[in-house]
């Protein structure tokens, strides 16, 4: 039992009790207990840790996880992590897209996540690969397969974003976004594929965006390579399946993550709802705060990195084994706005 069920376990049976009428003592211990289980969920939050009561599902796994240095990616090889499976973290660590307002990852983001990976007693690997470079992916297979003995899951999740007028595209702003968000995740598809094809066995799970599910103001380059990912999801389940390899795609809606805290991303929002940005980056980031949360339907401006990593965790488990060729959201609700 872990420690967060530890600590939940007493606040239940103390709500029971005051439920059913008992003293004053039993209120008191169930409000201690709702404050203590706040701050455990609080901590855990902070921590990314969501998924602790599934701590031994992916026992002696092995997950290979793109984009792992931070964001998306960092919430998910921790919660891999944490449910049991070792880790191989790829990342590029370096600018990608010199257009995009978004700050690049670091050799020493990825080290983080490491550190953050193997104080759940898993082993970790970090390989810095740009995930177009698909002879490098290929090399990286075999040195995991090597090291670690399998590949169970693949968390292919590393992208890219920026805003621009589709009129005002360059070559280079098109290409770059297809190559890197749609390419480079049939590139890892197809380098740790076979790894699984091999034994008979795995979990594809890879990253879209609800922006591949609906049109984007000024990201036509990006929510054309994620309406792409879908496709690529849904081709690679039908294709794999007889392998007894399950492919699925998570969609997230708006996560708290490098990617979408900057000016350009602040204005775009802003410029969605028909309102001018300031050019102040501290007052375009509030006024994109209140507006964010005031349509989405669960009043989050931002969704925490930790908050989409169970779904990850669930669909690269076996609780999934029937489940491939789908989408699963974590959008706090904006999901209701889609046809289906
Ligand atoms: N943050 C959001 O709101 C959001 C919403 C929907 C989808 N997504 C998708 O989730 C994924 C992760 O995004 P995030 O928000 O964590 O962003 P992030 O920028 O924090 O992390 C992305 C990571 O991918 C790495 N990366 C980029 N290009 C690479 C390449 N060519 N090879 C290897 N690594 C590369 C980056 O260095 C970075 O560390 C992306 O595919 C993104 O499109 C994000």
């Amino acid at each position: 039992m872990s420690g967060r069920e530890n600590k939940t376990g007493p606040v239940e049976s103390a709500s029971r009790r005051s439920f059913l009428g008992a003293g004053s003592a039993a209120i008191a211990a169930a409000a201690f207990g709702a404050f203590a289980a706040k701050g455990q969920e609080r901590e855990d939050k902070q921590m990314g840790q969501q998924v602790s009561g599934w701590a031994h599902i992916l026992d002696g796994k092995v997950a290979v996880v793109t984009g792992a240095a931070r964001g998306i990616g960092r919430a998910a090889a921790i919660a891999l992590a944490r449910s049991g499976a070792h880790v191989a973290g790829i990342d590029i660590c370096a600018t990608v897209d010199p257009h995009s307002g978004v700050t690049p990852s670091t050799r020493q983001n990825l080290e983080e996540t490491g550190a953050l990976v193997k104080a759940a007693g898993v082993r970790w690997r970090s390989l810095v690969i740009d995930q177009r470079d698909l002879p490098a992916l290929r090399g990286a297979a075999a040195e995991i397969e090597r090291e670690f003995g399998a590949i169970d899951i693949l968390f292919a999740n590393a992208g890219i974003q920026q805003f621009k007028p589709l009129l005002e595209l360059e070559d280079p702003d098109w290409n770059i976004t297809i190559d890197v968000n749609l390419t480079g995740t049939a590139n890892a598809i197809r380098a740790f594929g076979p790894a699984m094809v091999k034994r008979r066995k795995g979990r594809i799970i890879v990253t879209t965006s609800t922006q591949g599910q609906h049109g984007t103001l000024f990201g036509a380059a990006y929510s054309a390579s994620k309406w792409g990912i879908i496709g690529l999801m849904k081709s690679a389940a039908l294709e794999l399946g007889k392998y007894g390899i399950t492919v699925n795609a998570l969609v997230p809606g708006l996560i708290d993550t490098p990617l979408t805290r900057h000016e350009e991303r602040y204005a775009q929002a802003l410029e969605v709802g028909a309102k001018t940005p300031s050019g102040d980056v501290h007052k375009d980031e509030e006024a994109a705060k209140e507006a964010l949360k005031a349509k989405s339907p669960l009043g989050v401006p931002w969704i925490e990195p930790a908050d989409v990593a169970p779904v990850v965790v669930f669909l690269a488990s076996d609780a999934a084994r029937m489940v491939s060729g789908a989408t699963y959201d974590v959008t706090a609700g904006d999901s209701a706005n889609n046809a289906a």
